[in-house]
């Protein structure tokens, strides 16, 4: 099957993924309308967006996804909803909860419903494969059951049963992803690989949680991008799909690897107190996506070494983001190793 659509409204796209989102189908669907409605919360930045300002087709709402009336005003101009607006980092869940419930739960109710009143062609929600909690043996397929084990992933979670009800109850023709770790240019630098790489720039401490041991599945942020695109444009309603690379990867083998890159010593790497509820392990079979016809084209070793350029090519963008409460919230989250 194929869908064509005209007009989207992507939630959260002044963030690290969806920003990536938009630039993938500026580039590829030039013709296709874009609304982008983002609350611009610490990690929401309009300078990820700033290349589209002027263009047409394109327009930045600043809003927020809990806000029924604005999202059912912006879901009337559209064929489908893409979204990635969420709180995203479970080190912050752990110190706030109740700000991921209200945007990953009930945000993602309001834009259900809106979809639906408005009959919308298809809706996209970006999900994650932290939803299946930690996976000690084996993949995680599809038809697994949910076993989050952090404020983040049980709000997604949420946000998920939200709309598969939404598709059972009201026939909300429903896509979902869950991707695994994404890393690649934009990504707010509270994250395992800009922390690493920014750190690194200025000779300062890598911290890893434990042993650096936990296992995640990193997929460069493009081919994330595209496969949303291919789910979005070619998967039957009602679709979920893992997205990752099947690739193991641990926390220290990625610290040593920008290390390498970077030519800079091993012994900046320091480990650091736990996270409490770790997940150490996620694993995905993507069998089903590549059914689809994607494929990830990034090796690690290719992406990261993108990255590394990437920030060191773009300190003007992630400078300023290293100041003020992000130093308060990286004395909060740091403790030292208590053996
Ligand atoms: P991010 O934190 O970089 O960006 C989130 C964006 O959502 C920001 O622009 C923020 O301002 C916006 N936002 C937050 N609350 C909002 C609200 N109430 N209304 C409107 N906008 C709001 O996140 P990201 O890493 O780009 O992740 C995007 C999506 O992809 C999320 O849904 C996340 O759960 C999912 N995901 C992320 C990863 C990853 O590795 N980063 C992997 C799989 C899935
Ligand atoms: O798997 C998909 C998920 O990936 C997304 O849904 C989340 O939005 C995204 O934040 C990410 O969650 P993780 O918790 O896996 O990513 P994070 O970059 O925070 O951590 C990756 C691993 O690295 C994890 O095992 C914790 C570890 N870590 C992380 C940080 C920030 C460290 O050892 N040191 C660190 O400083």
């Amino acid at each position: 099957m194929s869908r064509t659509l005209q007009r989207l409204l992507v939630a959260g796209a002044a963030g690290f993924i969806g920003s990536n989102f938009v630039r993938h189908v500026r580039r590829t669907r030039p013709g296709v309308e874009i609304v982008v409605l983002d609350k611009l919360t610490y990690a929401g930045n309009l300078a990820n967006l700033i290349e589209f300002e002027s263009q047409k087709g394109y327009r930045f709402v600043h809003g927020d996804i809990c806000d029924s009336g604005l999202v059912d005003a912006l879901a009337a101009e559209v064929d489908a909803i893409v979204n990635f607006a969420a709180e995203t980092h479970v080190d912050r869940s752990l110190m706030d909860p109740f700000a991921f419930i209200d945007t990953d739960v009930r945000g993602t109710a309001v834009l259900c419903e809106a979809a639906r009143k408005h009959r919308h062609e298809v809706f996209l929600l970006v999900s994650t494969d932290e939803v299946y909690g930690h996976v000690a043996e084996g993949r995680s397929v599809e038809t697994d059951a949910f076993r989050p084990r952090s404020p983040y992933s049980a709000s997604k979670a949420g946000g998920e049963h939200i709309a598969h009800a939404y598709a059972e109850s009201f026939g909300l023709p429903l896509l979902v992803t869950r991707g695994s770790n994404n890393y690649g240019p934009y990504q707010y630098p509270e994250k395992l690989v800009p922390v690493l790489v920014t750190n690194a720039i200025d000779e300062m401490p890598l911290p890893l949680y434990k042993d650096g041991s936990a296992v995640r599945d990193f997929v460069y942020v493009e081919d994330h991008c595209r496969a949303i695109d291919v789910v979005l444009h070619e998967a039957p309603a009602g679709g979920v799909y893992n997205v990752g690379t099947g690739v193991e990867t641990n926390g220290l083998q990625v610290a040593e690897a920008v290390l390498d890159i970077m030519g800079k010593p091993r012994s900046l790497i320091e480990f650091v107190a736990d996270r409490p509820g770790h997940d150490y392990r996620y694993a995905l079979d993507i069998s089903r996506i590549t059914e689809l016809g994607w494929e990830p084209q990034v090796t690690l070793a290719e992406g990261l070494e993108r990255t590394v350029r990437w920030y060191q090519s773009n300190e003007d963008w992630w400078r300023p983001l290293k100041s003020g409460e992000y130093w308060e919230y990286y004395r909060r989250n740091y403790r030292p190793l208590v053996s």
